[in-house]
């Protein structure tokens, strides 16, 4: 039994998403995603999990989760809340749309709320820069949003 901090039910389904992709190198990222999913992140202890059960350091397991931008390290709120700061909705108000969530839910980019209800995140653009500024919800994208839209936006996942 390898002693890695991981509950007994999250050991079955680790070795659940393991058994799915195998065991190869090439495994590491579908496993970690589908924890991801899971889990809503990717807990030290799971890394240390998926490490010893592929039979690869540790840090290149850490080296995957902070290479892209997908996976967590800490929970993550029930709500993602994106808020671009591409170009195009820099120009258009990007920065202070941020700073009015920040704002409103007492939180900096990469912080989660005390609450649990939602986590911040920036983003250099979500593809849809003739829609600028975007904010994106979960899977909502939000279009050339103003201050003052916004709290009715979050308002509409609490
Ligand atoms: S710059 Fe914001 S969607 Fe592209």
């Amino acid at each position: 039994m390898r002693e890695t901090g991981v509950a007994a039910d999250d050991k079955k389904v680790f070795d659940r998403f393991i058994k799915k992709h195998g065991t190869g190198r090439s495994a590491v990222i579908g496993i970690l995603q589908d924890i991801q999913r899971h889990k809503g992140y990717v807990s030290e202890a799971a890394v240390r999990y998926v490490s010893s059960c592929l039979g690869i350091p540790a840090s290149q397991v850490f080296s995957v989760i902070t290479f892209y931008g997908a996976f967590s390290l800490t929970p993550q709120g029930r709500n993602q809340v994106h808020v671009c700061q591409g170009t195009a909705c820099h120009i258009r108000g990007g920065g202070k749309v941020s700073e009015h969530i920040e704002r409103t839910l007492k939180i900096q980019p990469g912080d989660t709320t005390r609450d649990g209800t939602f986590s911040l995140h920036r983003v250099r653009c979500l593809g849809c820069c003739a829609l600028a500024p975007v904010v994106k919800v979960n899977s909502d994208i939000y279009a050339k949003v103003s201050q003052n839209q916004l709290s009715s936006i979050l308002e509409l996942y609490k």
